[in-house]
């Protein structure tokens, strides 16, 4: 999808939207899968509502891009335009025990720069790849810990209002890598309260965390985390090993050796092949366990 008429472009630019042509999704997302289209790169807040008007009016179909970390894209032209938060400086802002925090910060440099100033809590999503907003929108966790815990107020745009609203943390409910925003809810700022622990605590528990996911996770290749939720009370990851099933490929999209809920993209995977196995390997845990596993990556299909 293109941006093209003039009118559009004047409106995009009087809104200060920096517009990206032919931007492709592969080089967007940690899997290194999609397609291209025109990537709206958003450098005010305020200037969504309008933004989301004048797309409306020209009737261009949008998408909202976190980091791009879970998610795998469709091939080919994309008939939608992405929108994405372009990162403002600065990206945090700390009041005592509260940081201020822009949704396009990315999460593991926010954990370390709360740490450095002996705030601590985040200690387990140090590796967690994206953005905050993207954390904050399916309530990142690992090692026991949350993001939705430590949120005391979020900023966002509002799909069904139309306009830039105010929660309280405890207007949202944060459940297991689930949310109660809205599917087309933009988070674009949010607030944290850190409990106060010394940089050197901090550290010590980032280094066992990151110890562990470099021990059990394919850190190294491209995949958008685990691919599967984990479904209540078992383990995604060790049922697909139970059945043999790393290493198991459809193209280049192969189920990693190391971790069996990580799907990778070991060379020039496509979004169908990715597809082909995401179902393959549904099917084969249901006809095992009768368990159906339900997708953790967000899938964006045209
Ligand atoms: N296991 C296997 N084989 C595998 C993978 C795991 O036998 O291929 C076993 C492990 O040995 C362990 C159990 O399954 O006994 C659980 O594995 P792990 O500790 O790796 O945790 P997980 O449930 O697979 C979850 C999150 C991860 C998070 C880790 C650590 C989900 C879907 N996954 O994985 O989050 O990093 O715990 O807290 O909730 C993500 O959400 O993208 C993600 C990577």
């Amino acid at each position: 999808m293109r941006a093209e008429h003039p009118k559009l472009e004047a409106g995009l630019a009087a809104l200060g939207i920096d517009v990206r042509s032919g931007a492709s999704l592969s080089e967007l997302t940690s899997l290194g899968i999609g397609g291209t289209t025109d990537l709206l790169r958003i450098t005010k807040h305020d200037s969504i509502p309008d933004l989301i008007e004048l797309l409306e009016h020209h009737n261009i179909q949008y998408k909202f891009l976190g980091g791009g970390s879970n998610l795998l894209v469709g091939d080919g032209e994309l008939p939608w335009v992405i929108l994405q938060l372009a990162k403002p400086d600065p990206e945090i802002v700390l009041e005592g025990n509260f940081a201020h925090v822009d949704a396009a910060a990315d999460l593991g440099r926010t954990v370390t720069f709360c740490a450095k100033h002996d705030l601590g809590g985040m200690e387990g999503l140090i590796g967690v790849p994206g953005t905050v907003g993207g954390a904050l929108r399916m309530n990142a966790g690992a090692y026991g810990m949350q993001i939705g815990s430590y949120v005391r107020e979020v900023k966002l745009y509002r799909a069904a209002e139309r306009k830039i609203e105010i929660l309280k943390g405890n207007q949202i409910s944060f459940e297991y890598r689930h949310t109660s925003f809205g599917p087309d809810d933009m988070m674009l700022a949010v607030t944290l309260e850190l409990p106060s622990k010394p940089f050197k605590e901090i550290l010590q528990g980032i280094r066992i965390c990151n110890e562990k996911r470099r021990s059990s996770q394919p850190l190294g290749q491209k995949s958008a985390g685990c691919i599967f939720k984990n479904p209540p009370g078992a383990s995604a990851g060790r049922m697909i090993d139970e059945l043999g099933l790393k290493g198991l490929s459809v193209g280049d999209a192969k189920v990693s050796d190391r971790h069996a809920n990580f799907f990778v993209n070991a060379g020039q995977a496509s979004a169908k092949d990715m597809l082909a196995l995401i179902s393959d390997v549904r099917g084969r845990v249901e006809n095992a366990f009768g368990v159906k596993l339900e997708n953790e990556v967000v899938v964006w299909n045209a």
